[in-house]
């Protein structure tokens, strides 16, 4: 039996972004969240190190965009970087009315009582946090919020499959009109349908073998809007973080880069501190340059890891500001405040995504992308640690006020066609798609990862077009299954970020391939914009 759901607003996702924005629209209108496990399962509730805004008397906003611009490598979009640092300070302001507890320091005289700490590539204390478990604090203040308001209806363990469009439908012109969502508890699609619909789907690092994040972050929001006909761009920069705790059983746990702000050294095994000699600023330069000599002296040594060392903090000072890190390495027999921590970079963040205005529009008329699955200018070829959650917030208020300002005038959509079952003639093939899943996994870890060439890039190039061909004749005939619709998504995203590493011929930022070592600001300084098939140019839309 056919099932349609009608909202004036669907939000898929429920990180920081999505529950931000829903929570923002205001209680009049109809708002459903989809998101496909348990609501807080994504990467904001494991963030850790905080969120950066000027908060400090002594710091200002022009500091912040200058570090935020530094960072990205002359790729960043000065205008949007200027907008998202100016909105930073309200943004905390907001999470603070909604209850999230960060960390105090009732000493400092200009932090307005909080606790700032320091990380890679800020040059002043500016990321506010709630110990070494921010987004925790944020994801559970947020969701509770969201589970008390009345017109938002929450549906976990739902994953949207693809959008539905004016295009899709055959009809003249563009505009979203919902998406298809399969119940993952009952087996049925569901039609949700809508006047605005938002990709709130977070990143795409489970592409990767040894990642930070969650196993969510499959890039569901990224390929959907690729699909439907957005243009994506600067998807060759994926930021490795340095430090992963490196422990068979510890599935990547991160070690937050406020280790190495207050204080952490990176060391060789045999205790030699190697970071100054890469840097100046050392292990606190970017990201991207700490990742690349660790990995460069990891492959030198033929080492398994390198390790971190604060011990020269008081133990009491750990276990204050680092309790959930602390915790997890003894589950792990490492006691941090004794001994040094094996730590190993990984996949963290997606900079590159679905290509957005200042207000957090697509190319899609009533479909917007905010947070992690969008690129919106911010981060340009790397990002600066802790900018992230704060564009999530800013997006999501800005997102927000535009859908607000609109709610009178867009109608309701048309009568949307039902999810079509009929070319259902297999039975589920998991075997086939779990084997898939680790082949891609493997082989973009290999050769596009921290270090890249371009005959690894083509080698990665032809599996994964012939993984490609593979999923489109499993899609054709196969009932769809989380697994399946995951492994799907992850195909496309691989597919972008091979396509755009190799269109960018130079060595920039989180871009690092050994055929063009440089950085070419003559010919390079752009960002690398792809367009599918099925875009439909502005102006051309009705
Ligand atoms: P997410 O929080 O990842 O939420 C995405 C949501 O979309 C999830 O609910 C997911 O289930 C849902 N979803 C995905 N696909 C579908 C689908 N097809 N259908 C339905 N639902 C779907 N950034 C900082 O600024 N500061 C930090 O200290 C920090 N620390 C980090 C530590 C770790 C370990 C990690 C992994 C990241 C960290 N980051 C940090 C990055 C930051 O956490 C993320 O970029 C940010 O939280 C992304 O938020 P989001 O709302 O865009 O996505
Ligand atoms: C960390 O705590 O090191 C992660 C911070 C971030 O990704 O911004």
């Amino acid at each position: 039996m056919e099932s349609i759901r009608q909202f004036d607003v669907l939000i898929i996702g429920s990180g920081a972004a999505g529950l931000s924005l829903a929570l923002r629209l205001g209680n009049a209108p109809r708002i459903a969240v989809v998101s496909k496990r348990a609501l807080s399962e994504g990467n904001t509730y494991y963030a850790q190190g905080g969120i950066s805004a000027v908060l400090d008397q002594e710091d200002s906003i022009r500091s912040h965009v200058e570090d935020t611009l530094n960072a990205g490598a002359g790729l960043c979009d000065e205008r949007i970087v200027q907008q998202v640092v100016e909105h930073g300070p309200r943004n905390i302001e907001w999470l603070l009315k909604n209850g999230v507890a960060f960390t105090r320091d009732p000493a400092s005289k200009t932090s307005g009582g909080y606790h700032l700490t320091r990380e890679g590539g800020h040059s002043h204390r500016r990321v506010v946090h709630a110990a070494d478990a921010t987004g925790r604090a944020v994801e559970t203040r947020l969701e509770s919020q969201a589970r008390a308001q009345s017109n938002i209806d929450l549906f976990e363990n739902h994953i949207a499959i693809d959008l539905i469009t004016r295009r899709k439908m055959g009809l003249d012109g563009q505009r979203c009109y919902g998406a298809y969502v399969l119940d993952r508890e009952s087996g049925h699609v569901e039609t949700f349908k809508a006047r605005f619909v938002v990709l709130a789907t977070g990143g795409a690092n489970k592409v990767y073998l040894y990642t930070s994040n969650p196993d969510v972050a499959t890039g569901d929001g990224i390929a959907m809007a690729w699909r439907a006909g957005c243009r994506v761009a600067n998807m060759e920069f994926v930021q490795f973080h340095p430090t992963c705790l490196y422990h068979p059983q510890a599935k990547s746990f991160l070690i937050s880069e406020a280790l190495r702000g207050e204080g952490a050294t990176l060391q060789l095994p045999d205790g030699t501190r190697f970071m100054p000699k890469f840097d100046p600023r050392a292990e606190l330069a970017p990201r991207d340059i700490v990742a690349r000599a660790i990995d460069h002296e990891m492959k030198r040594l033929g080492a398994d890891c390198v390790y971190l060392d604060i011990t020269h903090k008081p133990a009491d000072f750990i276990k204050e500001h680092f309790p959930t890190i602390y915790a997890r390495c003894l589950d792990f027999g490492i006691d941090i405040t004794q001994e040094r921590i094996p730590v190993v970079p990984a996949a963290h963040y997606t900079c590159g995504g679905v290509m957005t205005d200042g207000q957090a529009r697509t190319d899609i008329p009533g479909l917007y992308a905010v947070g992690e699955t969008a690129y919106t200018g911010l981060h340009g070829a790397n990002r600066m640690a802790s900018n992230s959650l704060l564009e999530c917030l800013v997006f999501g208020e800005l997102a927000a006020a535009d859908i607000r300002s609109q709610l009178d005038e867009v109608q309701e959509p048309p009568k949307l066609p039902a999810w079509d079952e009929s070319r259902v003639t297999e039975p589920d093939e998991s075997v086939v798609v779990s084997h898939n899943w680790d082949e891609l996994r493997r082989f973009m870890w290999d050769y596009v990862g921290i270090v890249r060439t371009n005959k690894r890039l083509q080698r990665a190039r032809r599996r994964v077009d012939l993984l490609n061909h593979e999923i489109i004749e499993y899609y054709a005939n196969f009932r769809v299954t989380n697994d399946l619709l995951e492994l799907r998504n992850l195909v496309v995203v691989a597919s972008l970020i091979i396509r755009s590493a190799q269109a960018r011929h130079e060595s920039r930022g989180l871009h690092y391939t050994l055929d063009f070592p440089h950085r070419d600001d003559t010919h390079q300084r752009r960002p690398t914009v792809l367009f599918p098939d099925s875009y439909v140019p502005p102006g051309a839309a009705d």
